[in-house]
């Protein structure tokens, strides 16, 4: 691991805009430099970078985030990747770590467990090409497959002698630990403790992760066994985890960056086969529907995918099930059949690359219309068919998230299949509707035990409520988080309202002005009311970043952003760049001043949690009459009396506001 000296280092000395400039034409722009956005094509820049905070944001994808995200998003580095990167173009020294010891045996466990992946890879790829048996046996198929010693070494393709423990054999003399080849399933050991090669006699597909790791091993075996299956993968391991990995990623991810688009194929065959003829933006999903966590990891390289079928109906009709995950990802799909009985593999074999890219450009159709038309012909005259068809059809329409492209593909079903719009727009609106109404049933459930507790305090922040609602507790909450970085560690005049007793021995409200760190305001503040944030992104990052000014005395931007996971400096960065954002759109023409909020932060931070508490107030109220039960009599005296309470509340908080606001008049 790399020591956190390192890492400071490289981050106080690598400049953003310098790294950057590297990859994107960069011009000044007042404070900042724009340029056009590298993630997407455009003319006009709407992309960020800002020397001072350090930070960049891509407004057209709306990317952003620090010197290092940069790297990852446009390199696909790793986090380690990108640091060496970086050490490297700023000549500073790398320093490994000395870390914990239980981290070191945790870390030390997986390491070893790459280790031996590593070793079992270039033991395959050994006894390929330079044993006896590897050459007859596992080279000659190769080659009659049609794999050249290029694309062999490429894939790290190998052989696994046809003896029970030649490989673990040979590990264990080179001092590998029987344990860790156990682990990562390549040796099984019995119970009366013999143990033996899983993959013997096999043809081996390693495995890699997106940076290039060895994770595991697909196994092909050679002979006609029926019994035995054709392929055998490595068992699911710390190193391993099926649902992530994608076979040809590694080899892929810069094509598919590059092409704006990642095939995907079935097998470890045609992913290779298909490399060789030219195409290297392929993936192999090997043989099941992709996971989330596989669109995932093709969605942060591209927003394009072309699914790529066998010839056979059957199997393309299962298939197409899977495709809906996709669609919910956000993600543009299309689907490319090819002539009965061919693969990917075979067909890519057979044709020359121009062919294929020819064939592959001109065959490729949009999923929702090849969909419905393969639907159609199904279904023809058959009007039961035709309906199910419909719903069908509809189900997958309604997982796309951008409501244009849903509108869109109703007027193209529509087309296809001969509907009319409106049939399709209600079937789609029956979906929605039976969405919301589960959602609804959920509101009430959480709403009735809300208002069962009726004490003053808890002040129970849900946002499950109408749209317009989690909009104005998005943007409250946004606004917390952003004071929290913008000032929180500055210091301001608060008021408050003390009780106290005057001459006349009467309780009143004295003000008192008070010099407080923004972040001690604020966390005081919510926590006097009980409450927290609804948003989960917005409830970590604050939970953070208290944890954060607590224990430093400023607020390093670079610091911060770098302990960050990249959805939460995704987050961080856009709260960070929305006034930069304000000066892009306006920047030339109307030379807009934005006023800046320091002058007067106390203001701002008191009206934003005042504006929170009247919300949830509001909130509160309007749950209890909603869900207030009409028949029992005592319990309206009780509604009455709380809402009562929570009123006079409120109105002592909107004088507060507007007392704090007069100061400011
Ligand atoms: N697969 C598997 N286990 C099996 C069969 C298939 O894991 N018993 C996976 C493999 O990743 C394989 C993919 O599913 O590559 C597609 O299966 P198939 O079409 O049968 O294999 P091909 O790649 O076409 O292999 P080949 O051409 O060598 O027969
Ligand atoms: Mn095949």
């Amino acid at each position: 691991m790399i020591t956190r000296e390192t890492i400071d280092k490289v981050f106080e000395t690598a400049r953003v805009e310098e790294v950057i400039g590297d990859f994107v034409q960069l011009k000044r722009a007042g404070s900042n430099y724009k340029g056009l956005s590298p993630f997407s094509d455009e003319r006009s820049p709407s992309f960020m970078v800002s020397p001072v905070k350090q930070i960049w944001k891509d407004f057209s994808s709306g990317k952003g985030g620090s010197v290092v995200t940069f790297l990852m998003e446009h390199e696909h580095f790793t986090y380690p990747e990108a640091i060496r990167y970086l050490a490297k173009k700023y000549n500073i020294e790398i320093e490994e770590t000395e870390v914990s010891i239980e981290d070191k045996v945790e870390a030390n466990e997986k390491e070893s467990m790459y280790l031996v992946s590593e070793f079992a890879k270039s033991y395959f790829q050994d006894i390929l090409l330079n044993s006896e048996e590897g050459k007859a046996v596992g080279l000659t198929y190769f080659k009659e497959r049609g794999f050249t010693t290029d694309t062999i070494a490429k894939f790290g393709l190998g052989y696994s002698p046809e003896t029970w423990d030649a490989f673990t054999k040979e590990a264990l003399s080179k001092g590998y630990q029987l344990n860790y080849l156990e682990k990562v399933g390549l040796t099984i050991v019995r119970e009366d403790g013999k143990h033996f090669d899983r993959f013997k006699g096999r043809v081996m597909f390693p495995i890699q992760s997106l940076s290039g790791r060895n994770l595991g091993f697909g196994g092909r075996i050679l002979t006609n066994d029926k019994k035995a299956a054709k392929y055998l993968n490595s068992p699911e391991s710390e190193i391993y985890y099926k649902s992530k990995v994608l076979y040809g990623i590694f080899h892929a991810k810069q094509a598919i960056a590059k092409q704006n688009n990642c095939y995907l194929v079935e097998g470890y065959t045609d992913v290779i086969q298909m490399h060789q003829a030219g195409i290297e933006n392929v993936v192999a999903s090997s043989g099941t529907a992709l996971t989330p966590d596989q669109i995932r990891l093709i969605n942060r390289l591209t927003k394009n995918i072309t699914v790529l079928f066998d010839g056979d109906a059957a199997g393309l009709r299962a298939s197409i099930r899977g495709i809906d995950l996709i669609l919910e990802e956000g993600m543009n799909v299309k689907v490319c059949t090819f002539p009965d009985g061919d693969d990917p593999d075979s067909f890519a074999r057979k044709n020359s690359y121009d062919d294929l890219v020819h064939y592959l450009e001109n065959n490729a159709k949009d999923f929702i219309q090849f969909k419905a038309s393969l639907l159609m012909n199904e279904a023809q005259n058959d009007p039961i068919k035709k309906a199910d068809l419909i719903r069908d059809m509809v189900v997958s329409i309604s997982k796309i998230p951008d409501r244009i492209k849903r509108e869109v593909y109703i007027q193209e079903c529509s087309r296809i299949m001969d509907i009319s719009e409106q049939v399709l727009q209600n079937t789609l609106a029956q979906l929605v509707q039976k969405d919301i109404a589960e959602a609804g049933k959920k509101l009430k459930n959480q709403e009735a035990s809300i208002s069962n507790s009726n004490s003053l305090e808890i002040v129970k922040n849900d946002t499950q409520v109408s749209p317009d609602s989690v909009n104005i507790i998005y943007e409250l909450e946004r606004k917390i988080i952003e004071m929290l970085l913008l000032y929180g560690s500055l210091e301001a005049d608060f008021e408050d309202y003390i009780l106290k007793s005057n001459d006349e021995g009467e309780m009143i409200e004295e003000k008192e002005v008070k010099k407080v760190k923004v972040f001690e305001r604020i966390y005081l503040s919510l926590q006097e009311d009980e409450v927290e944030l609804a948003n989960p992104f917005f409830k970590d990052i604050y939970n953070d970043l208290i944890d954060y000014y607590n224990q430093n005395e400023s607020f390093n931007i670079e610091h911060y952003l770098m302990k960050l996971t990249p959805e939460h400096s995704q987050l961080v960065t856009d709260i960070l760049m929305s006034e930069e954002k304000e000066l892009l759109h306006n920047w030339e023409v109307k030379h807009i001043y934005v006023k800046t909020k320091t002058q007067n932060v106390s203001q701002y931070v008191s009206e934003t949690i005042v504006s929170l508490r009247e919300y949830l107030i509001n909130k509160l109220i309007m749950d209890m009459m909603n869900s207030f039960d009409k028949e029992n009599e005592n319990s309206l005296e009780e509604l009455m009396s709380t809402i009562n309470d929570y009123n006079k509340l409120k109105v002592n908080l909107t004088n507060k506001i507007g007392r704090i606001r007069s100061t400011y008049l």
